[in-house]
């Protein structure tokens, strides 16, 4: 097999979530350049537009929150209705506010779990949806990160639960989707610098993270992109309900 076909998207249609900013925008980009036609979604819409218009082709950008299921499914048909299919879902959008376990509200847990397992349940079922209706097959990536497997830092429970249970989100999917053809994996990244994570890493976690890291470095988006293109593309054809774990060897030290 050529490079092309291992790892080349053309002719494919990908959507990711949270791709005005960070991972998500690194992510589209990769995409883009293996050949998919990309949807960018965002609560941040003109970020998401700007974004498309830098991908070139057909790309487009879209608003929506992930956690809102009325959303998910105009988004999901919009993108069918636009680009007429939808081949690869990458569910990156997340968030991570910081509380204190005996600090934290019903209403900060809930959000957080809103977005980071609610939002890629749904986008998860509405893809399959169509997917399913076009015959089957179909790649879903989810952004779990080294926080599902171990806590990062104190303050940070609700997100570590929120991506431990998208490890299993994604597992049970898996198993769920596969007599379809549609694949899902999770990419588990560890400290990354992105617009989310910048101020932290400058006031001083990144002295802390680093000399954790074998690799020596926090990530930069571009790090992470590859892990998702070759998990949605035909080089992972026989992979699915695995975790890439992609930290520098954090996990390990
Ligand atoms: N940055 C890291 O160190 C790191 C490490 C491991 C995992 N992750 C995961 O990677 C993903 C991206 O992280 P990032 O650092 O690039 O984040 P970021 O904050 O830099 O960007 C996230 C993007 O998602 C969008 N978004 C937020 N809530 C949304 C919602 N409800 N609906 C639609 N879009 C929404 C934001 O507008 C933003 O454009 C998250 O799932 C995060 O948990 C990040």
């Amino acid at each position: 097999m050529g490079l092309d076909e291992l790892f080349g998207l053309g002719g494919k249609v990908a959507l990711v979530t949270g791709g005005a900013a960070g991972i998500g925008r690194g992510i589209a980009r990769a995409l883009a350049a293996a050949g998919a036609t990309v949807a960018v979604a965002d609560l941040d819409q003109r970020g998401a537009e700007d974004v498309a218009r830098t991908l070139g082709g057909r790309a487009i950008g879209l608003r929506a929150d992930v956690s809102d299921e009325g959303a998910v499914q105009g988004l999901v048909d919009a993108v069918c209705d636009r680009l007429g299919a939808l081949d690869v879902l990458v569910n990156n959008a997340g968030i991570y506010p910081s509380s204190p376990i005996a600090e934290t509200t019903v209403a900060e847990w809930d959000r957080v779990m809103a977005v980071n397992l609610r939002g890629p349940m749904l986008c998860t079922r509405e893809a399959a949806r169509v997917m399913r209706a076009r015959g089957g097959g179909g790649a879903i990536v989810n952004l779990s990160s080294m926080a599902g497997f171990h806590p990062c830092f104190p303050g940070m429970a609700q997100y570590c639960a929120s991506k431990g249970g998208l490890v299993m989100l994604t597992r049970s999917a898996a198993l769920e989707l596969a007599p379809e053809g549609i694949r899902v994996n999770a990419v588990c990244p560890g400290g990354v610098e992105t617009e989310g994570t910048r101020e932290n890493l400058e006031s001083g976690l990144r002295d802390v993270l680093t000399p954790r890291i074998p690799l020596g470095r926090v990530a930069v988006p571009e790090d992470i992109a590859g892990a998702v293109v070759f998990l949605a593309g035909p080089a992972a054809r026989y992979v699915t309900g695995t975790t890439l774990v992609v930290d520098g060897g954090y996990l390990i030290s």
